[in-house]
């Protein structure tokens, strides 16, 4: 049985909760793998609207198990928020099953992400326009053996312990280079514990229910939070998140063994955005831009899910999706917002990176040579006609089929989905995923031209 991986293309926020929901009506585990609170996928079906950070967007699914695996860093008083929400709306809270290994978004994580940003915005690098989660502070810990993860929180005695060597070391920085307010050894012990208490009936050792899933034969969705670019290793360094969100990332973050994955669906918008610090070689600012952050219907704007800070928007980047769809090995890709360009007579696409001379095709490491990168640009007519109630490739305008196949042709990657609103009935189903094994790039490009 199938085992798909959708994953984030460009900065986030491509729309990944919305696919997710839908694909996840197929499947029987449906898996988070890295990430934690910086995450806010929206979510729009027949229950309402959802904005989640660590419960997988799969759990609308009443026969589907949830997981949140062992890579995703969780702040349990988020998570216990998430899950009430949830139990109000009738959602069986039951099925959500989290990683012992998880590890745990401690109270000083969020301290320090704030401090560390604070700090870095008064030297000559500036911020990084983190989400001040605790997020990159907990997989700072993780690699530094210093976690507490969320097995830790069912034995009472050795969290003591533990909290008793960690709260005193992160007491020095906090008092001694930061000059804030220290954390009280046993509020912070009794607040854990507490946690434990409540989500003991979730927690356990979650690669087990996916090797078993695999076993049986059960069809697997695994969720990937932020995006390739935003990727630790791939992206654009240092304004990047702490994990791995590639497809390679998502195995490792949930214990799917790699050769498992039958296909990667990459998810992008029809054009780019960013929330946060950070290079961004099309971005686009002013009037054109103010328009189309305020495109996508009411309360589907450009506005961080999380955060709520209006996003940087810019036009499709055809050399960072490139690079990201070969790295990820992509199998399909998912095109979202696209309702979002119905508007502009002109749409402009970058096509190549020109340095001096040269024309580079990939991400350079080094970000300042990504600052001197000249974009090159061809312009496609816009459609100028209502696309949000498309619901087949035949039912879009010429002009945006056009668009899309020039993207399908520039990332040699076949076209799955395209999405044309939040709601899930506004999805055109070009290749299921669940389906469809790989197939020879272009096929499906020459197959939508006919
Ligand atoms: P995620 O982090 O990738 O899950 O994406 P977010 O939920 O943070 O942001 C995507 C936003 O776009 C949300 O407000 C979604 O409801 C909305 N959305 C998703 N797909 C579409 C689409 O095709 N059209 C429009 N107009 N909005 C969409
Ligand atoms: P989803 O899953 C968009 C960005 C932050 C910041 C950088 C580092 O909703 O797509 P962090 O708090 O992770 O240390 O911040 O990464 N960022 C996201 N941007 N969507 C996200 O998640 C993001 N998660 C982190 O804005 O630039
Ligand atoms: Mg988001």
């Amino acid at each position: 049985m199938p085992v798909v991986a959708v994953i984030g293309c460009q900065w986030g926020d491509e729309g990944k909760g919305k696919i997710v929901d839908l694909l996840s009506e197929q499947a029987q585990v449906v898996a988070r793998c890295n990430g934690g609170t910086n995450a806010g996928h929206t979510i729009v079906n027949e229950r309402g609207t959802f904005r989640l950070s660590l419960v997988p967007s799969g759990i609308f699914n009443p026969q589907a198990v949830s997981v949140i695996g062992n890579g995703v860093v969780v702040d349990p008083a988020v998570l216990l928020e998430e899950i009430d929400q949830l139990e109000a709306v009738g959602i069986d809270m039951s099925r959500l099953l989290v990683s012992d290994r998880a590890h745990v978004i401690m109270p000083y994580h969020k301290l320090f992400d704030g401090l560390e940003e604070d700090a870095r915005a008064q030297t000559g690098i500036g911020d990084l326009g983190t989400t001040r989660r605790g997020v990159g502070p907990a997989y700072v810990d993780r690699t530094a053996r210093t976690g507490v993860r969320m097995g830790e929180l069912l034995y009472e005695e050795s969290l003591l312990t533990k909290l008793s060597a960690i709260i005193p070391a992160k007491n020095a920085i906090l008092t001694k280079v930061y000059g804030a307010k220290p954390l009280q050894l046993h509020e912070t012990y009794l607040r854990l514990v507490e946690w434990g208490q409540h989500l003991r009936k979730h927690i356990m050792p979650t690669e087990l229910v996916i090797t078993r899933a695999l076993s049986e034969n059960r069809s697997i969705l695994l969720e990937g939070a932020q995006a390739a670019l935003l990727d630790l290793d791939f992206g654009t360094y240092p304004y990047v998140t702490s994990s791995n969100p590639t497809a390679a990332g998502l195995c490792i973050g949930s214990g799917m063994p790699p050769n498992r994955l039958s296909a990667v669906l990459g998810v992008y918008k029809a054009y780019q955005t960013r929330v946060g610090a950070g290079p961004f070689p099309t971005e686009i600012t002013g009037q054109v831009a103010d328009f189309l952050r305020d495109q996508g219907g009411a309360g589907h704007g450009e506005y961080g899910t999380v955060t709520g800070r209006p996003r940087r928007v810019g036009w499709f980047d055809a050399v960072a999706a490139r690079y990201v769809a070969q790295l990820n090995g992509l199998t399909g890709v998912a095109i979202t917002r696209l309702d979002a360009l119905d508007n502009f007579s002109k749409i402009t696409l970058c096509t190549a990176y020109k340095v001096h001379d040269a024309h580079l095709s990939h991400i350079p490491a080094d970000l300042s040579e990504l600052d001197t990168v000249e974009p090159q640009y061809e312009e496609h007519p816009g459609w100028q006609m209502d696309t949000s109630k498309a619901r087949s490739w035949a039912d879009l305008p010429e002009n945006a089929r056009l668009y899309i196949e020039r993207i399908s042709q520039l990332l040699q990657t076949p076209i799955a989905m395209i999405s044309v609103g939040p709601h899930r009935e506004q999805t055109i189903m070009v290749r299921n995923p669940f389906n469809s094994l790989p197939q020879q790039v272009g096929q499906l490009v020459q197959s939508l031209g006919s």
